[in-house]
């Protein structure tokens, strides 16, 4: 039997205090519908994690696989991994349009985070996570239900938000010059499965400042693989050979350069322009951004309204598309807008699970939720 050791009460909520700071790794936590990212810290100190991106799927071994097929005999794979052995597995994507919709894979691949976080399971882990602007109460749930398995406490925050807390640079706070991206500004986050946007204004936004809209980079690499397989029936191209070419060339208006890529047709190879096809899908986002800002601007005060679309700030990996902060903010300018400005983050892919991690370390320990 053991005989629990009786402290007083001051003495045990200070020892406890004192075990959750050790034990406790807080982490950033982007549950992306193409690419999941963890930033994570112990005590105060950044961990330097095996890897901090992992796409979000998982892959499930076809029946009938040979032993010795698939990497180290694995029930499981992920990531990268789980895409380069697909021929065997059949691959689910727990998130689509940014929400949980197969839960299990979800769990399956929550469990797979946690030992990227924690290798050994010792540990407590809180994370704050992102979410779509205005996502409905029914997919937080979910969402609680998915991470369970992986966090002992969380909070959801808006994922342009986090972008925004993300990009906040808090050493030139006190440099005239530095224009704080959370004083007055709209985040646009073009991701895989949705379009977030954000009015950031030096405060926690309300469902007023945010909305959302499902057409992002998923709905760009349907519209290119239909045209694709319109102007070249013979060419089988797979969706995700689709999706890595739109990585590699996309642009929305004037061509940078013809794009013509040598693909295997019926075995051969074959040299095929494909300039038009990936112009036409990244452009069938452009009209709904704009829309979208209108709207925001609509809602904004109207003292505030001239800064806030002269600070418009792309991110997510749709801001990569050449050439597409040119082409909303010459439709902005075009309906009016003539002062707006529209620009890109350096480095989007860290920014909502770095703006998590601060948001995290900024929360008291009693405002962390139990996940369910
Ligand atoms: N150079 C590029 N040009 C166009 N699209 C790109 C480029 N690089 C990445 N993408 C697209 O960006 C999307 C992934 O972006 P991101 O990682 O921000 O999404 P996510 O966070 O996983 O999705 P969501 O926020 O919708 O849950 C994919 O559709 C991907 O193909
Ligand atoms: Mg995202």
């Amino acid at each position: 039997m053991v005989v629990a050791k009786v402290e007083p009460r001051e003495e045990v909520s200070k020892s406890v205090a004192l075990r959750t700071e050790r034990a406790v790794i807080k982490v950033g936590f982007d549950f992306g519908t193409n690419t999941s990212v963890i930033v994570a810290s112990e005590g105060g100190k950044e961990l330097e994690l095996k890897q901090d991106l992992a796409l979000s799927v998982v892959g499930y071994p076809k029946p009938g696989v040979l032993p010795g097929i698939l990497p180290r005999g694995k029930k499981l794979l992920f990531g990268e991994e789980a895409i380069q052995h697909r021929l065997h597995l059949n691959l689910k994507w727990p998130m689509i349009k940014g929400v949980v919709t197969d839960i299990e894979p979800s769990k399956d691949f929550m469990s797979y985070i946690r030992t990227i976080i924690d290798p050994d399971g010792a540990k407590e882990i809180w994370a704050v996570i992102g979410c779509p602007a205005n996502a409905p109460a029914e997919k937080c749930h979910e969402l609680r239900a998915a991470v369970a398995c992986a966090f002992s406490k969380i909070l959801i925050v808006p994922e342009p938000f986090l972008a925004a807390m993300g990009f906040r640079d808090e050493s030139r706070l006190d440099d005239p010059s530095y224009i704080d991206p959370t004083r007055n500004s709209l985040f646009v986050d073009i991701g895989a499965g949705t379009t977030d946007f954000c009015m950031v204004q030096g405060f926690y936004p309300t469902a007023h400042e945010q909305s959302s809209m499902h057409k992002a980079g998923n709905d760009i690499d349907a519209g290119i693989a239909a045209a694709i397989r319109r102007k070249y029936p013979d060419w089988a191209v797979t969706p995700i050979r689709v999706t890595r070419l739109k990585e590699q060339y996309s642009f929305v208006g004037e061509a940078p350069e013809r794009i013509v890529v040598t693909e295997l047709v019926g075995g051969k190879p074959r040299h095929l322009d494909i300039t038009a096809e990936i112009r036409n899908g990244c452009e069938v986002i452009l009209d709904d951004i704009v829309k979208h800002i209108e709207e925001l601007a609509a809602r904004c005060d109207t003292d505030a309204v001239e800064t806030l679309l002269n600070n418009i700030i792309l991110t997510g990996g749709g801001s990569l598309i050449r050439g597409i902060c040119e082409g909303v903010q010459a439709r902005l300018h075009a309906k009016g807008y003539t002062t707006a400005r529209v620009r890109r983050v350096d480095d989007y892919k860290r920014l909502v699970a770095k703006g998590a991690l601060k948001t995290g370390k900024a929360v008291r320990d009693d405002q962390w939720q139990i996940p369910v």
